[in-house]
């Protein structure tokens, strides 16, 4: 096992692309972090450079505490598995997981010995002496997988592993990783565009977006306080609804917020992870409200609610997601009444249980602004902490 570290990193490439910019990042031992991003953000890269495939243009790549930035692949101990990975057609299962150790020039008793070790990990075993033409995708994904894992890497770097695999198949074999990655403990890196796999795998999560970190942490700590709008909206589907928005003194020492032509009463406990509200007051900001903080309004009058239009709704058995035509003027959607453009929306997510709601109900929603979060106007998120 082993430590890596990514101190400013840089990767122009010939054409000046810049792919990857001042990137820093410690991976501890034995941990299991996902780095997450768009499309083209740079991800590959990263592992890429981590891998020795390519050469970084700036900064230094250790692993185990050693620089490796001119050390090739075969003498970094480390093992990738492709986002396109191959198998070899014509070669077994056992072949094809023997194929790197006979590369190694391994003996063969020794070879054997790891060739059924790893087959067993993976559930294997049965298909060993099977062509990769007659196995499932899933086992297939697992065979690239023990290819890597066959050599004790001391760190596992894994491109889009799942991105071959339908979806049931996918939530399966994430969760095969997650398992079988508590049990060995050997560093891993993950790279994914899908923001659930980050949640759901690591033990923290890198967000990156145009070859820069955004944040990293747990996924929880990413989800409740992310740290620009960035994060905000690329994590949780659907992303968090982010408006534009004032803050308002109210009665006493008590904090309102402009949601449109209405007011919401910013509780206590949201207000004090702004840090010092005073100089906040009246100044445009960005606000950002998860589609769990919206909830069916019971009968009578109750705190924060807020009366909405209806613009379509997506029963999803478990839950119901109601599009409304948002009273405040949505960060990055066209306004209300823009002509070319559907009027702005936001979402909430509401017990499956409730009515069905149509396209145009007028229905009302209760706010809990307890998880509320504020942006400045180039949307870094407000803390205690500046
Ligand atoms: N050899 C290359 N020459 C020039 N530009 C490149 C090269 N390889 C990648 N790029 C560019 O670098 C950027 C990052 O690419 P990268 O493959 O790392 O993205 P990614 O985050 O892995 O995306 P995806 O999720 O689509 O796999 C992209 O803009 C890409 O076009
Ligand atoms: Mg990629």
């Amino acid at each position: 096992m082993a430590t890596v570290q990514l101190n400013h990193v840089e990767k122009v490439f010939p054409d000046g692309t810049r792919a990857v910019a001042d990137f820093s990042l410690d991976v501890r031992d034995g941990e299991f972090l996902v780095l997450v991003g768009p499309s083209g953000c740079g991800k590959s890269t990263i592992l890429r450079m981590l891998a020795g495939l390519e050469e970084p243009t700036g900064g230094e790549i250790r692993i185990g505490g050693e620089t490796v930035n001119h050390r090739p692949p075969q003498k970094r101990n480390v093992a990738m598995v492709f986002q396109q990975y191959a198998l070899y057609p014509h070669k077994t299962v056992r072949q094809n997981l023997a194929f790197p150790l006979r590369m190694m020039k391994m003996a063969k008793a020794e070879r054997n010995k790891r060739v059924a070790r790893v087959a067993e990990t993976l559930g294997l075993t049965p298909w060993l002496d099977r062509r990769p033409k007659h196995l499932s995708g899933g086992q297939r994904q697992r065979v690239a997988m023990g290819r890597a894992m066959v050599r004790n890497p001391a760190v596992f770097l894994l491109d889009e592993p799942l991105s071959n695999l339908d979806a049931k198949l996918r939530v399966q074999v994430r969760a095969e990783i997650a398992q079988l990655q508590r049990r060995l403990r050997t560093t891993t890196i993950y790279v994914t565009h899908d923001q659930v796999e980050a949640m759901t795998l690591g033990d923290r999560v890198a967000v990156l977006l145009d070859g820069r970190l955004q944040q990293i942490g747990g996924g929880r700590e990413l989800y409740d306080a992310p740290a620009n709008v960035f994060v905000a909206g690329f994590l949780g589907s659907p992303g968090m609804n982010i408006f534009h928005t004032r803050l308002h003194g109210g009665e006493g020492d008590t904090l309102e917020l402009e949601f449109g032509e209405q007011r919401l009463a910013v509780p206590e406990e949201a207000a004090a992870r702004f840090g010092r509200v005073d100089a906040l007051l009246e100044r445009p900001l960005l606000a950002g409200l998860r589609p769990e903080a919206f909830s069916p309004a019971e009968d009578g009058a109750r705190e924060n609610g807020v009366r909405v239009r209806v613009a379509a709704s997506e029963a999803l058995g478990y839950e119901n997601l109601v599009y409304f035509e948002s009273p405040a003027p949505v960060f990055g959607q066209p306004a209300a009444g823009g002509e070319e453009h559907a009027a702005a929306r936001m979402v909430a997510r509401l017990p499956a249980a409730g009515p069905p709601s149509a396209t145009g109900d007028s229905v009302v929603l209760t706010v809990d602004a307890r998880r509320l979060v504020l942006f400045d106007r180039e949307g870094k998120a407000l803390s205690a902490k500046d």
